[in-house]
């Protein structure tokens, strides 16, 4: 098997920590795919939320799911992402699962997208809310000018978590040309 590629490994490892009837969370729907892929894997008793500033984007991630037929596995929130706590802190089902995928939405209005100070906010806020085991995978894009202020914002906090408290992974291929995007992976331990 040759070396796993960055976004399969980001889904490999939301994958290997959901199980039927968790919560997991979308902090970037965009297009909603990520969205999708966490419905599918919650199963029918699970549940996902998915947030993002965009109202195209939402519309786009509504119809998305919708279409799938998963209209009740799914609610969707056109907020920031750095209101997760005060929008699901009081869920009863374990929270095992979160991604980022940081930057602009592909095709859409590049001046909008995620910024450090918010993208560290609902970070920390996660890390309070989430299952001990939990996973927050956050795919860093970095090629354009406000993601490589963002990327070493995120870098400086995750870097600066207590081991006891989570830990952190780092995974991309260093080689390749275009600043290709990497993950950066938060494992929940107390
Ligand atoms: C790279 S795109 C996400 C792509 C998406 N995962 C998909 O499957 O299509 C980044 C998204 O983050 C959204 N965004 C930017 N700032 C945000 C914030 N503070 N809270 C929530 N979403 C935000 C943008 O509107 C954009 O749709």
């Amino acid at each position: 098997m040759g070396l796993m590629r960055v976004l399969p490994f980001a889904k490999q490892l939301l994958h290997d920590h959901i199980e039927e009837g968790h919560i997991a969370i979308d902090m970037t729907a965009g297009n909603g795919h990520d969205t999708l892929f966490l419905a599918n894997a919650v199963g029918e008793t699970g549940h996902v939320f998915a947030f993002d500033i965009q109202s195209e984007a939402v519309t786009a991630t509504r119809a998305r799911i919708d279409e799938a037929g998963l209209t009740e596995r799914v609610t969707v929130i056109h907020d920031s992402h750095d209101t997760v706590g005060a929008v699901i802190d009081r869920e009863s089902r374990p929270i095992t699962a979160a991604v980022f995928n940081l930057g602009y939405l592909p095709g859409s209005d590049k001046s909008i997208t995620t910024h450090g100070n918010t993208t560290v906010a609902a970070l920390n806020q996660l890390l309070d809310v989430m299952a001990v085991g939990g996973v927050i995978v956050i795919v860093v894009y970095h090629g354009h000018e406000s993601g490589k202020t963002e990327r070493d914002e995120v870098l400086q906090y995750v870097e600066s978590l207590d081991q006891k408290q989570a830990g952190v992974l780092r995974y991309g291929f260093i080689n390749q040309i275009n600043h290709p995007p990497f993950i950066v992976a938060i494992e929940k331990r107390k």
